[in-house]
């Protein structure tokens, strides 16, 4: 009788996590079609160049970026006015959905290139004392809750992105990446950018 109404108990909590998270996947949905769509696409898969994919990114990483361009922390003009009228509980929507969606891989053009690249992601420099990308970002740049996946990637966006962390205009990452990206060559930005588009 006991583990008959526990099984009752686990059903109906589980019915209850699963229509949550439905909800969330169509709030989510309706919010990115109302105001996500322009620039990075129906699913986050976004096919220009400037703007970032979202699509297969982490959660916890999506809402931490999404409260950053709330409080200035993470500075853009487009994000600052997308998000200016957003509560706490549409950032849940958008990302749970960003998250579940599948995201492209490039092509690399430059073989030469992407093999540099290569080599910086996964063994860093340790005469200048860059750490291998590896090291937080995982071996497939995957990245983990907190951390970004960076694979597949758009080229222009990760390059963008080392520069900012470089001039100290992107300062939302405990200083990680400034110190990173200061040890970086444009050259070496370049290259890993290159391999992360493939990856
Ligand atoms: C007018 C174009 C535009 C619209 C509309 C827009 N974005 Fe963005 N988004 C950008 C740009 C540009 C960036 C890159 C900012 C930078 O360079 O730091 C960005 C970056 C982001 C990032 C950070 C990604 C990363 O990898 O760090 C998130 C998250 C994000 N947008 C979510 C959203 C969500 C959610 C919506 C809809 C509610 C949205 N964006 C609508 C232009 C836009
Ligand atoms: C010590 C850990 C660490 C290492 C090593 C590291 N990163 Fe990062 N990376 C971070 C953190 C932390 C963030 C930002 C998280 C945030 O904004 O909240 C980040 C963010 C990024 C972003 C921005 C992603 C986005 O979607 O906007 C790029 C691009 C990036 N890293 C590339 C690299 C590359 C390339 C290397 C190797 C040359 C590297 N990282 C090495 C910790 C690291």
């Amino acid at each position: 009788m006991k583990r008959g109404l526990f099984l009752i108990f686990l059903g109906l909590s589980s019915l209850a996590w699963g229509t949550d998270e439905a909800a969330k996947m169509q709030r989510g949905e309706e919010l990115v079609i109302g105001r996500c769509f322009l620039c990075h696409g129906g699913t986050g898969d976004s096919s220009s160049p400037l703007y970032p994919k979202l699509a297969g990114q982490n959660v916890e990483y999506l809402l931490k970026q999404l409260r950053n361009f709330k409080l200035r922390e993470r500075d853009s003009n487009d994000m600052r006015k997308v998000v200016a009228d957003m509560t706490e509980d549409d950032f849940q929507a958008v990302a749970y959905f960003f998250s579940q969606q599948e995201a492209s891989r490039g092509k690399s053009a430059y073989e030469e290139m992407r093999a540099a690249g290569e080599k910086i992601y996964q063994q860093g420099d340790p005469e200048k004392g860059l750490k291998p990308c590896r090291e937080c970002h995982g071996d497939n740049g995957a990245g983990s809750a907190t951390l970004p996946k960076i694979a597949g990637q758009h080229t222009l966006y990760v390059e963008t992105q080392l520069n900012l962390f470089e001039e100290r205009k992107r300062t939302n990452d405990n200083a990680q990446m400034q110190d990173i990206a200061k040890r970086l060559s444009s050259d070496e930005m370049r290259a890993v950018a290159e391999y992360l588009r493939s990856l």
